[in-house]
């Protein structure tokens, strides 16, 4: 099937990840653009004057509107059950999100409910927040577990995840986060509940059913040490789940630098992360993962989003959606928070949201990029630049969405 968009009024061509630092606002933008998609990828792009002849099954008329590629939410918590507004008005009062989970409040409130919780309910939760997602232009999405913390809700919270991915066209990746907090009927004993969450029946299953690709950690105070860390990252990677952590949110506990140390393809959140911190990150591999979600969510010092641009690194943006710090599906809205607060410009921003996200999720050779050959995953949108994604905060620009290369949405 042959596809032409037409009547692009400005293509951002944003190239495949990782981009670095100074390149993020670099990207060319064609006027009057056209592009052609060959079943499920970019044929071809450039000015409409150039398009190629011959003929076309579809043709899609952009009006005018702005066109870049679909969103990637590389970091989210979007399986999950019931809800923790109580907390979030606790906080406007003055209670912090670290009193709130070592009183017991907090994940662990999360945990009980997705325990409750059958794997139907989990299901139709999270389908229609992905129904949501993708109208605002998220056409992948990661999706961790962390809020079962016993051998068969990690998995149930997984299997949701894999079921989805033949529901709807959000593309789906899973990450194991078992480590995410010590469950209560572990308290004080963080290592014993690793051991039980290691147990290779397990890290079998996840790797060889499908149903993740990554591990992740909560290293924080009243979570997990970097001991604890680097051991249950080990051996889920012995077991070929790669590493991600939660690194430096609340506390500067120096996980940034452990992910750098052990490979991991990504580190987030970072509000914490010193100069040592980005140092390490410029000689790495590993993407730095940033949560303006929780910046605004928390009323929390911003990442140091401008330093780690200076100092040349591929920035990536998500939403980190999840019931307790980022209660928050639009990645539209985060593009407008990280300009607002973290001080990027709409173009870093996109490229964080795009190209650099599909690299923190080990996929930036396929998707993320206007680049022929790559997924044909496009969002045209219903205003003329896409600065306008930023500019009109809580608004919805998009007009549709494509992804690989079949309309998946449309206003
Ligand atoms: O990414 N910081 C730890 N985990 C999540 C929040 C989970 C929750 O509060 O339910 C995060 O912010
Ligand atoms: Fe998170």
């Amino acid at each position: 099937m042959r596809t032409l968009i037409d009547r692009i009024g400005q293509l951002l061509v944003v190239p495949a990840g990782p981009v670095r630092g100074p390149d993020m606002d670099r990207v060319p933008v064609l006027r009057d653009a056209a592009l052609v998609i060959e079943g499920e990828r970019i044929a071809w792009f450039g000015e409409r004057a150039d398009t190629p002849g011959g003929e076309y099954e579809h043709r899609i008329d952009a009006q005018g509107g702005a066109v870049l590629p679909g969103f990637v939410d590389c970091h989210t918590h979007l399986v999950f059950a019931g809800a923790r507004e109580g907390e979030f008005v606790q906080r406007i009062r003055g209670k912090s999100y670290i009193e709130i989970l070592e009183a017991g409040g907090g994940i662990h409130v999360t945990v009980e409910a997705v325990r409750a919780a059958s794997e139907e309910q989990l299901l139709a939760g999270a389908l229609a927040r992905l129904r949501r997602m993708l109208a605002l232009g998220t056409t992948t999405a990661e999706v961790k577990s962390g809020y079962g913390l016993r051998p068969e809700d990690e998995l149930k919270m997984l299997r949701v995840a894999r079921r989805l991915r033949g529901m709807q066209a959000v593309e789906l990746v899973g990450t194991y986060l078992a480590a995410h907090t010590i469950p209560k009927e572990y308290a004080g004993r963080a290592d014993e509940y690793l051991d039980a969450m290691l147990a290779d029946s397990i890290l079998e299953t996840l790797y060889s059913g499908d149903l993740a690709e990554f591990a992740d950690v909560f290293c924080e105070r009243g979570a997990f040490d970097l001991a604890q860390a680097e051991r249950f990252l080990t051996e889920c990677g012995r077991h070929g789940l790669r590493a991600k952590l939660h690194a430096d949110q609340i506390t500067n506990t120096g996980a940034t630098k452990l992910g750098v140390r052990l490979g991991a393809v990504s580190v987030d959140h970072l509000e914490e992360a010193d100069e040592s911190a980005i140092a390490a990150l410029a000689g790495s591999e590993t993407i730095p993962v940033l949560l303006p979600g929780c910046t605004y969510f928390l009323n929390g010092k911003p990442p140091a989003a401008r330093r780690m641009i200076e100092a040349g690194l591929p920035v990536a943006l998500a939403t980190d959606c999840n019931p307790g710090s980022s209660m928050i599906e639009s990645m539209p809205l985060i593009i407008s928070i990280a300009c607002t607060r973290l001080r990027m410009t709409p173009m870093e921003a996109i490229v964080a949201a795009t190209a650099n996200a599909a690299a923190a999720i080990g996929r930036a050779n396929r998707i993320g990029a206007i680049a022929v050959g790559h997924q044909a995953d496009l969002l045209i949108l219903d205003r003329p630049s896409a600065d306008f994604i930023a500019y009109e905060t809580g608004r919805n620009p998009v007009r549709m969405v494509i992804k690989r290369g079949r309309a998946a949405w449309t206003a």
